[in-house]
Order: structure tokens, then C-alpha cells, then sequence
């Protein structure tokens, strides 16, 4: 569990939600540290924890479905105050002895919400007896459990909240989280610093804080290598590091030569020019090219990938041994979402493995380091406050998110320097013009901020958008196939590249980017011009879902 966060946590209990990540979001965004748990949790386990409160959250599942995921009764008799949505509504319902059935219509969408009569509802204060709620279900609770009162309705849904104040035990139908709920922030206000008396002190200065005293005394007087990849996570763990074990720490960058045009160049001379921390240049772009020779399988790369980086990590780490003992701590940038995603190594073991993220490969035979993650239950944009919060320049607070596995994901199929070679070059224009792109974009958000009008996005008439907005991340894919065109009156008969380029915060969900149609022509007219070999270009116009932001 986050072993960087404040004391008692606010458990987000997952049932499968859709909007799971965002509940636990929300109460971060009010200062308040809160993890998600998987919902097989035990109440020891629960009690273990410390919580100062727990949020049920909605789920697919139907609860009188046969595999309709439960929750331990005992849970509701450790004290903590419980607010459940949705599911979370219906479960605490039917746990606690009352009845849920279906309701005639579902009700999908905004719905008008009138609160109940009579004495009022601590978690409602502050807002209107007539309201609009985000509601989304078929099922619903029909008969309260004993002691707990109904405090509000709409048309379709008799019981769209209810609660037992005596108990600190509230839940509701619809959905607070979700932005079209407009009250929905002063509800979880209400129920954190109301009812749960929680002070809104989980902020930036108190999250490094923290950090530091964890890594402080979990090295001791330890020697620290720290897998360092130029990227804001892993610059974020140096700061952190750096400020609570100064010198005892080095940074060591593995160059398997998969990395962006100029990217070593640039990583190696932040970190010796710009930091004053032992740095540790790795040459390993031969040993990385004869592994991956022949290895077309996305899986296969990510594996042969990782475990390379802990050898070479392992083999830097003897280098440095003190008394024939190697170096016992790694530090490295693992984030929330590449755990979850990973198949969650510490959120209950319940999500399918969508992709192996490469800090998170088995350690290979041999190898062993203990691990220090300071960043592993935080979100990316999270994860930037803290690089500010720390004094990182914007360059690398602001850097796009680049896989561990670098460009060999990133070429679909076998890995070769020719292919490398096409990739960086294609992508390398990419960046430069959407990296000009956003730049404009920035400038016009900073004016539309001078006259007060800015909400960070750029509104326009031409270019086929009504709105534009600076582009999260984007780069160049190349697929393992060829297609015919023709140049200069000759045939051609060789590569396309796939332009990506998305929208996102944290990477969990993704649109991908309504980039005018000037700038992608630009971009396209300039790849197949100057790089040899491609004579095509696509865009890739898939969200994630159903989609990965990375082909592979
Ligand atoms: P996907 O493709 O899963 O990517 O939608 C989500 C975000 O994570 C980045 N990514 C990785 N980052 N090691 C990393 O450090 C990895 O193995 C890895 N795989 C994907 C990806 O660029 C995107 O921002």
C-alpha cells in the first residue's frame, strides 16, 4: 500500500466501475489521500489499513447476479464512515438486510432529484431541494435496511439515497463523481470534511515530505541505484531521492538504443550538467540488438526488455558493491496506472494484464534489489505537481510520457536498424511540428488568460474544430508492412509510418487528437519527403479504449 501517503487513507473499494479511478481522483483532488482496493477485502485487512473512511464505488454486475461480486459484512461494523454509489448503494443495501429490484426503466443519464422532507441529510448541505443527478442503472434499492432513512427520490427511482447518520453510513444512487452531477463535489466535501471530519492536508509540500522521511528510513545509510530513463517519472524519483539521501544515491541510464533522435545526448546532459548526482552512462545498444534480433511477439519484446534492464541494473549494482555486498536498493518511476494496467501487482491481483509495463518484469535468476517506488500510487499529472513542487525545470516536468521498452514497441514486428533508423527520423519530424503546434496553442490559451476567458482549451472557427487543445502525447509508429506509391514517376513500393497523437491526463483513457488539417498534412508531406524508405502516412483515430495509446 502507498507508502509515501498520509496516514489514514479514504479506501475507494472497486467494484469493477467504470469510474472507479475517478472517485479515488476526486477525493485526491480535494486534498485527500484515497487508494483503490479491490472488493474481496477483508475487514482485517480493511482495519489493518487505517482508513478514515470508505467509498463504495458502482460496478456492472447485477447483486443478485450469481457471481455478483460481495462485500464483508463486517466491514460496516469497524466504525468507519461508508458512502456507497451506485452498486456501492445497493450492496451496503442488501448486506445490511434490505431489497433491491429491478426498476421498471433503467434511468441513464441526468436526472431531476428532489431531496426528502423532513429533517435533512448532512450529506446534501449546502444544496438545492431540487437537483440534477448522473444516474446510470437498471437496478435499484426498494426497501431500505432497518435504521436507515431515504433522503432523496427521482421519478423512476424511489430510493436515490439513503443513510443511516446514526452509523455514518450513506450511499446513493446516482453518481457524485461525474461532472454532470453539479453537486456531486459538495457531496464528497460534505461526507469528508462534514461527516468524516477530515482535514484537506494531503497537498504537495506534505506529499514530499512524507516521501522523503519514507525513503530516509527505509535506506538507512544504504547505497541507492536508481533506474533513471530521462522521463518525469524517474526524474521525479531522483529530486525525491537526491533530497533525502543526497549523495548515497546514483543515477544510472541504460542506453539500449531504442531511445528518440538525440535523446541520450539530451538525458546525459540534464542529469551531469543540471543535477548534481552521480550519474552513470550504460552503453548497452549491442547486447539489446542481439536479444532482440528476431522477436516480433509485443509481449516478447516487453520481457526480454525489462529483464535486460534489471541485469544491467544488477551488473552496475556489483560494479559499485561496498564489502562483496552489490548495491540492495533500486529506486525506480513506477506510477499508478502501470500497475493497474501491469495486472495489478498491489491492487488486490484483479486486473487483466494489459500490457507488461517494464518496471514491473520478474527479476531474472540472479538478480535481486530491493525496490523503492515512491511514485507507485500516483497518477501522471499527480506525479508532475510533484516534479514542480520539487523545483524540476518545465522541459522535464512537462516531457510526454516515453515506454521503458522505448521504439522497439513502437515498430510492429522485428526490431532492425533500418527500421530504427526510419522510426527516428519519422518521428522526430512528428515532434517537431506538434511540439510547434502546442506551442501556438499555449501562447493562445496564455492570452485568452489574460482577458480571464482561458478553461485551457482554444476555440476557433476554421480547421474543422470547435475547440483545440494542446496535444498530450504524440508520436510515430512503424507498422510491418509496405504499400505502392508513386515518386517522380516511380513505383515505390515500401513503408508507411502511423501518426498518434492523443488527448489525455493520465493516460488511463485516451481520445485521439483533433489536430487541424493543415498540420497533419504538413507533417505527412514532410515525413515521406525526407525520410527514405516510407511513401505513406496514416492517423491512427482510435480512442483507448477499445485501443492502447502504444500499438503494442
Ligand atoms: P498504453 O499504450 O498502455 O500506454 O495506453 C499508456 C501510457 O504509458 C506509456 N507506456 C509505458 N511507459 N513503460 C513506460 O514507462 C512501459 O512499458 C510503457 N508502456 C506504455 C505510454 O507511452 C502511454 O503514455
Amino acid at each position: 500500500m502507498a507508502t509515501s501517503a498520509a496516514g489514514s487513507p479514504v479506501l475507494v473499494v472497486d467494484f469493477g466501475a467504470q469510474y472507479g479511478q475517478l472517485i479515488a481522483r476526486r477525493v485526491r483532488d480535494l486534498h485527500v489521500y484515497s487508494e483503490i482496493v479491490p472488493c474481496d477485502i477483508t475487514a482485517d485487512e480493511v482495519r489493518a489499513l487505517n482508513p478514515a473512511a470508505i467509498i463504495l464505488s458502482g460496478g456492472p454486475a447485477s447483486v443478485y447476479a450469481e457471481d455478483a461480486p460481495s462485500i464483508d459484512p463486517a466491514i460496516f461494523e469497524l466504525g468507519i464512515p461508508v458512502l456507497g454509489f451506485c452498486y456501492g448503494q445497493q450492496i451496503m443495501a442488501v448486506t445490511l438486510g434490505g431489497t433491491v429490484g429491478h426498476t421498471e426503466k433503467g434511468e441513464y443519464g441526468p436526472a431531476p432529484l428532489t431531496l426528502a422532507d423532513g429533517s435533512p441529510s448532512s450529506l446534501f448541505a449546502g444544496t438545492p431541494c431540487e437537483q440534477t443527478v448522473w444516474m446510470s442503472h437498471r437496478d435499484a434499492v426498494s426497501q431500505v435496511p432497518e435504521g436507515f432513512v431515504v433522503t432523496s427520490s427521482t421519478d423512476v427511482c424511489p430510493v436515490a439515497s439513503m443513510e443511516c447518520a446514526e452509523r455514518r453510513l450513506f450511499a446513493t444512487q446516482f453518481h457524485p463523481e461525474v461532472r454532470h452531477t453539479p453537486y456531486g463535489d459538495t457531496l464528497l466535501r460534505n461526507f469528508l470534511f462534514g461527516i468524516c471530519g477530515l482535514e484537506p492536508n494531503w497537498t504537495m509540500d506534505s506529499i514530499v515530505e512524507d516521501a522523503v522521511a519514507t525513503i530516509k528510513g527505509q535506506v538507512g545509510g544504504d547505497r541507492v541505484i536508481l533506474g533513471l530513463s530521462g522521463g518525469v517519472d524517474s526524474s521525479v524519483v531522483a529530486a525525491l531521492c537526491a533530497k533525502a539521501i543526497g549523495k548515497q544515491l546514483t543515477c544510472v541510464f541504460v542506453n539500449h538504443g531504442l531511445l528518440r533522435k538525440n535523446e541520450p545526448e539530451e538525458v546525459e546532459e540534464v542529469f551531469t550538467k543540471q543535477f548534481d548526482v552521480d550519474f552513470i552512462h550504460v552503453h548497452a545498444e549491442d547486447r539489446y540488438a542481439a536479444l532482440l534480433a528476431d522477436v516480433s511477439e509485443p509481449e516478447e519484446k516487453r520481457r526480454i526488455i525489462g529483464t535486460q534492464f534489471w541485469k544491467e541494473f544488477f551488473a552496475v549494482a556489483e560494479e559499485l558493491a561496498c564489502d562483496g555486498r552489490p548495491v540492495k536498493y533500486l529506486a525506480q518511476g513506477t506510477i499508478y496506472p502501470d500497475i493497474i494496467e501491469s495486472g495489478a501487482r498491489k491492487t488486490g491481483g484483479k486486473a487483466s494484464t494489459i500490457k507488461s509495463h517494464h518496471n514491473l518484469i520478474p527479476f531474472p535468476e540472479g538478480v535481486h534489489f530491493d525496490l523503492i517506488e515512491p511514485l507507485d500510487h500516483f497518477f501522471k499529472d499527480e506525479v508532475r505537481a510533484l516534479g514542480t513542487a520539487l523545483g524540476l525545470p518545465d522541459h522535464i516536468v512537462h516531457r510526454q510520457p516515453f515506454p521503458g521498452p522505448g521504439l522497439a514497441i513502437r515498430i510492429i514486428g522485428t526490431v532492425t536498424r533500418e527500421k530504427l533508423e526510419i522510426l527516428k527520423n519519422a518521428d522526430a519530424i512528428v515532434r517537431e511540428e506538434l511540439d510547434a503546434y502546442n506551442e501556438q496553442l499555449k501562447a493562445k490559451i496564455a492570452e485568452q488568460a489574460a482577458y480571464g476567458e482561458s478553461d485551457g482549451l482554444v476555440r476557433c472557427s476554421a480547421g474543422g474544430a470547435e475547440v483545440e487543445r494542446p496535444v498530450w502525447q504524440y508520436f510515430a509508429v512503424l507498422p510491418d508492412v509496405r504499400s505502392v506509391g508513386v515518386m517522380g514517376d516511380e513505383r515505390t513500393y515500401a513503408r508507411p509510418i502511423i501518426l498518434r497523437a492523443v488527448e489525455s491526463s493520465d493516460a488511463m483513457t485516451a481520445d485521439w487528437a483533433r489536430l487541424p488539417y493543415d498540420v497533419l498534412a504538413k507533417i505527412s508531406s514532410r515525413i515521406v519527403a525526407e525520410v527514405p524508405g516510407v511513401n505513406r502516412v496514416a492517423y491512427d483515430i482510435t480512442s483507448k479504449p477499445p485501443a492502447t495509446i502504444e500499438w503494442e
